[in-house]
């Protein structure tokens, strides 16, 4: 029997390390898109404005994008199984000077009193759902915490990366503060499980500082990999939700199906009547709060943060960011 991971390993212990990774991503074009995606297609937010009020990132890691989107004025709440990633995702936050809710969960089952315009998930974070109980989970959790026409907007890895030739690299280098870190993750040599479509995914993390000094910090784990047709059936199966759009990159609407998609992002619409027909989780419409009411509960959420949070750690840093194209976008 296939066994989450109950304690995320390794490199999500080490939030300077993963966030130096990640480098190469350029977060505000991301945003960008994700935003444009709410205005078509969202339909909760400020009314005649197509802005959403609140955004809720799963998974969120350092929770670069809730960060981005809390510095333009939107109410942003992360939210990641590690405790290290969360501490990260806070001091990050507060260094900023933005205002992010940060919550300690997982993303297969959360209650967080607050609906949300806006969820996200990053960067395959979806391939941590191991099983179709844990995606089903996932989505029902999801829907719960979305206003009525709300969007889940979920970026995965594109099926091309394990079904056809990689269109993705799984080996890349980023300056960062003047120094370099290189990165290993996954690749051929990582090989799916034929029933489970499980990898064990080998990564290594190399960051050397200005002074010639390096650190190395190694991980293996579990990584899922759902095709397009297994998550439009479990959409399907959760309910809730019907698929918007699906797209291939950030940029220009390039379609999933296209042959220079690199990435599935799939656009989801709460779709209430769909979801109380099904006979899902009808008494969370009930526990609907205002967003006010859910700020004063969140700033009190803070103080106890605030009193609790340990000292502020150094990141490697994330300086220049490389172009993201295709050839040295890694994930
Ligand atoms: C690849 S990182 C992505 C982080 C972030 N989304 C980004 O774009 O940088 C995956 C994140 O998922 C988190 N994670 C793994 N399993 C989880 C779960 N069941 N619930 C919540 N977070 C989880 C890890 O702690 C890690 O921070």
């Amino acid at each position: 029997m296939l066994v989450h991971h109950d304690r995320v390993p390794g490199i999500y212990d080490e939030p300077d390390f993963y966030e130096a990774a990640c480098a190469y991503r350029d977060v505000p074009a991301e945003v960008d898109a994700l935003l444009g995606w709410y205005r078509r297609y969202g339909g909760a937010g400020d009314p005649g404005s197509g802005v959403p009020r609140s955004v809720l990132e799963l998974a969120a890691g350092p929770a670069e994008h809730a960060r981005e989107l809390a510095r333009r004025g939107i109410d942003a709440t992360a939210l990641d199984l590690s405790a290290a990633m969360c501490t990260r995702a806070r001091q990050a936050a507060r260094a900023a000077g933005v205002r992010l809710s940060v919550v300690h969960g997982d993303m297969r089952d959360f209650a967080i009193p607050c609906e949300f315009d806006l969820a996200i998930t990053m960067l395959n974070s979806l391939c941590h759902l191991l099983t179709l109980d844990d995606m089903l989970a996932h989505l029902a959790s999801v829907a719960r915490h979305l206003a009525d026409g709300g969007l889940y907007i979920a970026e995965l890895a594109h099926p091309a990366d394990f079904l056809t030739e990689r269109r993705t690299n799984s080996e890349w280098t980023s300056e960062v503060d003047g120094g370099t870190v290189t990165v290993s993750w996954g690749g051929r040599a990582d090989v799916i499980d034929p029933v489970t479509q499980v990898t064990r995914e080998h990564v290594s993390v190399t960051h050397r500082g200005p002074d010639g000094a390096a650190r190395t910090v190694t991980d293996v784990m579990p990584n899922r990999f759902w095709t397009a047709t297994e998550l439009a059936a479990a959409i399907r199966l959760a309910g809730g939700f019907s698929v918007a759009a699906r797209y291939g990159d950030f940029g220009a609407g390039v379609p999933v199906d296209a042959p220079e998609a690199w990435r599935m992002i799939l656009v989801l619409r709460r779709t209430l009547v769909q979801w109380v027909q099904r006979g899902r989780h009808v008494g969370s419409v009930q526990r609907r709060v205002t967003l006010a009411a859910y700020r004063e509960r969140r700033a009190a959420c803070e103080a106890v943060e605030a009193r609790d949070a340990p000292e502020a750690r150094k990141a490697p840093g994330t300086g220049s960011t490389p172009d993201r194209t295709r050839e040295n976008s890694p994930r």
